[in-house]
């Protein structure tokens, strides 16, 4: 029998370490000193001189002292039928996150409902999110029978409720269990106490079980590549763990996103050469021609994979920080990471209810269905079939924390049937037919620092040099490209990528970009970064918020203030200070010719004049 991986999902008191404890316990999975240990630990512990089970999960100091489960634990036993691990994960609303880390590593849960309290709205979620990360094998343990006198009609009525629930997921197997977690009923032996049960005991269940998914049942082959190994001029391989099925010696294997194909010309794993390697096997692959393969490509034979940058998922926030439509994160799916976006929010699943709903934004723990669209092609595929390349995070661009976890449903078609060309008449040759070298120079700051002033006496000393320039300044692209702009954080977001497009094609053309908005939010700085490439420096404007307010040149701080502008930055909108600016100007303390000055100063200093 194949490992059996499973989560437990309940609340704190619902019993869940308990009936886990009780299981190792009467399997006889502890050691001598361990249960010796727990036994002196009882007699200090709730449950009346007996033992306590619960104490044997709670591994973590601050589990025990707020006695409930802050983390997911992952915990190995077998019988001698089975070898099990368990993740145990907080069960309470705010640990959403825990069980979603948890629940993507199983392939069964444990749902625990109180039979004194029947089914709860907790319940609908735990089932919600086992089913979002692909459990597609549940088993709900009806717990505390004891305290309802193993009342067979009380677990019917639960029984039922399951099932009218059950009819809105689909799965593969289903198992209702009376259990007593405290008392041991139907833990691991058969109860008498309740013969009107004529299943099996948990254990039983749980050892008996077969979760062999439908992914694996495909026979493709499917290697993400982690790595391309060139130790010397001799030797290229491939470097990945088989994700699905098995490949040999002489196999034809296609590479993607590229499409060509070549065979496999020898197979190492751990260093030794092998004929065949198969699913969980890190392995080394050689083939029989050079081909273009980077760190992310994806080599497959007989699976059925995606090519694209756009698709709908399933995603689970989880950052303290809203989701905002149109904000670049990184996305990492398999092997590969590259920026991406949310670009819409289809609608918000009520995690309780299963209802849709519209949003405008996600907060920590919500659930909904979003396009995403990646800043580079990616191979992916549906989650129901393959796990590892349907599923992927959004990671923050700022904090490095994973802001969600998401599954794939379906691909996008990209209907737009784009193409890159390459011309003949490039950048190079442009900027050499004008004389210099393109860049741009980014402005930031807020409202009224100085930014438009600075920008456009720069511009002026630069023309006189001969140089091309353009200059790209808030108010006058906001009264044309982008009217149909405002202030939310979704619009700035998109005010910054044009102007950063416009910015880069600009550039392309051999021209000295200036361009000066407020651009308040790091991540979207750093998109306009990373669409104008290289040749960028920015320029940070750094007079105090008191001052602009002081200036308020446009009157516009006043009017934020009594409320009649809204999300002002500065004012009711946040302005986040560039970290390492290439040039940071304080226009309090110097005159607009020795702020340009220092700017041309760095513009000696990088080769740009
Ligand atoms: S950004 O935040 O999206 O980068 P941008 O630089 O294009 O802003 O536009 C800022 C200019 O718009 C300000 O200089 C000001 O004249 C005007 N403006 C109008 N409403 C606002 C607002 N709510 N917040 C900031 N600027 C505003």
């Amino acid at each position: 029998m194949q490992l059996l991986k499973f989560i437990t999902c309940g609340s704190v008191d619902d019993g869940k370490s308990t009936l886990i404890g009780h299981m190792l316990y009467d399997a006889k999975l502890i050691f001598a000193d361990q249960q010796r240990a727990l036994e002196l630990d009882s007699k200090v512990g709730s449950a009346d001189g007996k033992i306590d089970y619960a104490l044997l999960l709670d591994g973590l100091m601050a589990e025990r002292e707020q006695g409930i489960t802050i983390d997911v634990a992952f915990r190995y036993f077998s019988t001698k039928n089975r070898s099990f691990i368990v993740a145990d994960t907080p069960g309470h609303e705010e640990y959403t996150r825990n069980m979603a880390v948890g629940a993507s590593f199983a392939d069964l849960a444990v749902i625990l409902v109180d039979a004194s309290k029947g089914l709860l709205v907790q319940t609908k979620r735990h089932t919600r999110i086992c089913a979002l990360m692909g459990i597609r094998h549940l088993v709900f343990a009806i717990n505390k029978m004891d305290k309802v006198d193993y009342d067979s009609d009380k677990f019917y009525q639960i029984r039922k409720d399951i099932r009218v629930m059950m009819a809105d997921f689909e799965y593969d197997s289903l198992a209702i269990i009376p259990v007593s977690a405290k008392k041991g009923d139907n833990v691991t032996k058969k109860s008498a106490n309740m013969a009107w049960y004529r299943g099996l005991s948990l254990l039983d269940h749980l050892e008996r079980i077969d979760t062999e998914k439908t992914e694996d049942r495909n026979e493709g082959f499917v290697l993400p590549i982690q790595r391309v190994c060139r130790p010397n001029q001799d030797f290229r391989g491939f470097e990945g763990e088989v994700a699905h099925g098995e490949i040999k010696i002489g196999d034809e294997v296609e590479v993607l996103p590229s499409g060509q194909k070549a065979n496999v010309s020898s197979i190492l794993i751990a260093g030794r050469q092998e004929e065949v390697t198969s699913k969980g096997h890190p392995s080394t692959i050689c083939l029989d021609k050079e081909i273009d393969i980077s760190r992310g490509c994806v080599m497959v034979r007989d699976f059925e994979l995606h090519t694209g940058s756009e698709f709908v998922a399933d995603l689970l926030w989880m950052d303290e920080k809203n989701l905002v439509e149109g904000r670049n994160y990184f996305l990492k799916l398999g092997t590969f990471t590259c920026p991406a976006t949310v670009s819409s929010i289809n609608y918000l699943v009520d995690v309780n209810s299963g209802e849709h709903r519209e949003a405008e934004s996600l907060s920590k723990n919500s659930l909904a269905s979003c396009d995403i669209m990646a800043g580079a092609p990616l191979v992916f595929s549906e989650f129901d079939t393959s796990r590892k390349l349907g599923s992927f995070i959004l990671i923050d661009r700022i904090t490095y924390s994973t802001a969600a976890c998401g599954v794939i449903r379906m691909a996008k078609k990209d209907q737009r049937n784009l193409t890159y060309h390459r011309m003949d008449i490039n950048r190079n040759l442009r900027e050499e037919a004008l004389n210099q070298k393109a860049l741009t120079l980014w402005f930031t700051g807020l409202s009224g620092a100085g930014k438009s002033t600075v920008a456009n006496a720069l511009e002026a000393r630069l023309f006189a040099l001969g140089k091309h320039t353009m200059l790209l300044d808030g108010d006058n692209v906001r009264l044309g490209l982008n009217k149909n702009l405002g202030f939310t954080e979704a619009d700035r977001s998109e005010n910054i990528r044009r102007i950063a497009e416009v910015s880069k094609l600009l550039n392309d053309a051999g021209i000295m970009v200036i361009s000066s908005f407020i651009s308040p939010m790091v991540s979207d700085r750093r998109n306009a970064h990373e669409i104008i490439g290289d040749s960028f420096l920015e320029v940070y404007i750094s007079t105090s918020l008191e001052e602009c307010e002081r200036r308020d040149v446009k009157g516009l701080y006043k009017k934020a203030k009594s409320g009649e502008i809204s999300n002002f930055t500065g004012i009711s909108s946040p302005y986040e200070v560039p970290e390492h600016p290439d040039i940071s100007i304080d226009t309090q303390d110097k005159t607009v010719e020795e702020s340009v000055n220092m700017i041309m100063e760095k513009l000696k200093e990088t080769g740009y004049i």
